[in-house]
């Protein structure tokens, strides 16, 4: 019987992105058709950053190269040769392990690297030294080719997470890992979309990392629609398109989509005429991908209810009415007499209650989103008061699917959280209404409430606000 390989799935994960990382890999697993139980939170704790996969009917090569197409939470991708806990250790399962495997790779032209888990820098000499170690056990007979090779032989070395800031060292090693490679991930796309290489940029602009998780949360795939009902200058629309889907945006904001007023980019007056979602997409050559771009104002929005929805994704930003306002059209004012409109009216806007903002959300997304389409937003709270799963924003229609937190400061954080759409609007067990069971959400009242002057430090955490206090 062939022997049957194994994969090592090398992660690249920055401590406050684990849970975004984990919940990433699960959603395009599950895009895949890999069964999610291969990437659970307890198998690749922060120490470990990688998870081996062993060929079976559910994982092959092709699918985990096509998890690597789309993951910025890969690192890369290696066809497993042999491993242990020092380089003696592996040094002596190549000589005594079966080699058919590898054996194919014996002629070809090749080339060593290495690649440092918790450790920093390692020196050329201690490099080479390291490769030409594996000489009396990998009968390696190709050319060495450093520019292109045929073959390209990784050695991952794990150093474990430092107990304190100390840099680690030779003596440190705990894990050695040597494989064939096979690709990398997409985290070259975090570059590729960093806020400052687009042509459209706001204050509220989404950082390009967090765009890609939003994305590949969603699921989103080739000719997927995509919608963003708080789209400001398209953030995740640009990289839901990047990945083939087409999208649509809208936005209360007049001035955002149509680029005109003061522009966020320092030194910069005005907006310039591309500033618009499609200028954005043009840039990236995604002009194609734009269906169209809206003003609309998500509290009375002018959509067509059909049987279905027909949005694949919705993947959204809210205004929390912190950094861009949140609000609604609608008036405060008292009028004697209703104004004579003549065409040049514009509405008045008033305040967007929070609760109201997600409850909306959810409510159109019940009507809009297809069954099975993924709803992904992030949802601000306070982490003085309490919170957790009981105080996200529930519908009969969705189920979570992933919660991740974003600490922003001392007493607030943000959950992106990603709803699957389980049940369809019509049915029995939906409120026709589709009411959103939506908390108080306390996290204004909290950032508008800074600690009073002269608190300690160590008094910060304890400091509540006095609405809190009632
Ligand atoms: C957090 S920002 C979104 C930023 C966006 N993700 C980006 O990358 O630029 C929220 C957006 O919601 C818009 N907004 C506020 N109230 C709205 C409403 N009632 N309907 C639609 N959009 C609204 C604001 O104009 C703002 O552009």
């Amino acid at each position: 019987m062939a022997a049957k390989k194994t994969w090592v799935l090398l992660l690249s994960i920055k401590q406050d992105h684990f849970h975004f990382v984990m919940a990433e890999l699960r959603a395009l697993a599950e895009m895949m058709k890999i069964p999610t139980h291969h990437f659970s939170d307890a198998d690749c704790a922060l120490n470990n950053v990688r998870f081996n996969l062993k060929e079976d009917n559910d994982i092959t090569e092709a699918k985990l190269r096509e998890m690597c197409s789309r993951s910025i939470s890969i690192y890369g991708l290696y066809e497993l040769w042999e491993e242990g806990a020092s380089y003696e250790e592996v040094h002596n399962n190549f000589r005594e392990n079966d080699d058919s495997l590898r054996a194919p790779f014996y002629e070809k032209e090749f080339a060593f690297e290495i690649e440092l888990i918790h450790r920093k820098k390692m020196t050329m000499p201690e490099r080479i030294r390291k490769f030409d170690s594996f000489a009396n056990c990998l009968p390696m007979r190709g050319k060495i080719n450093l520019k292109n090779p045929q073959c390209k032989i990784t050695i991952i070395e794990n150093y474990g997470v430092p107990k304190d800031n100390s840099p680690r060292g030779e003596d440190d090693l705990i894990y050695v890992t040597v494989g064939r490679f096979l690709c990398n991930g997409q985290r070259n796309l975090i570059v590729k979309y960093a806020v400052s290489n687009r042509i459209a940029v706001g204050n509220t602009s989404m950082d390009a990392e967090l765009c890609l998780f939003m994305t590949n949360l969603a699921q989103v795939r080739a000719g997927s629609l995509v919608f963003d009902p708080f789209c400001g200058t398209g953030s995740m629309l640009l990289t839901s398109a990047h990945f083939q889907s087409m999208v649509i945006g809208s936005d209360i904001s007049w001035n955002v989509m149509m680029a005109k007023g003061k522009s966020a980019r320092m030194g910069q007056e005005n907006r310039k005429p591309n500033e618009t979602l499609r200028g954005a997409l043009e840039g990236y050559d995604l002009g194609d991908k734009c269906v169209d771009s809206l003003v609309i104002d998500n509290n009375i929005n002018p959509w067509r209810t059909i049987d279905d929805g027909w949005f694949d994704a919705i993947i959204t930003d809210p205004p929390y009415g912190v950094r861009e306002k949140c609000e609604k059209i609608g008036t405060s004012k008292k009028f004697d007499d209703w104004i004579d409109f003549d065409g040049t009216h514009f509405p008045d806007k008033v305040a967007y209650n929070l609760n109201d903002v997600f409850a909306d959300l959810m409510k159109f997304s019940n009507k809009h989103l297809r069954l099975g389409g993924k709803l992904v937003f992030w949802y601000p709270v306070s982490t003085v008061l309490e919170h957790g799963k009981l105080l996200y924003p529930r519908h009969p229609s969705f189920e979570l699917f992933a919660d991740c937190e974003q600490v922003l400061n001392m007493r607030t954080s943000r959950i992106l959280l990603v709803y699957s759409k389980i049940k369809s609007q019509h049915s029995e067990d939906v409120d026709a209404s589709g009411d959103v069971l939506s908390l108080q959400n306390g996290f204004r009242d909290i950032y508008f409430q800074p600690c009073p002057p002269g608190t300690k430090p160590e008094e910060r955490k304890q400091w509540r606000p006095k609405q809190a206090e009632k």
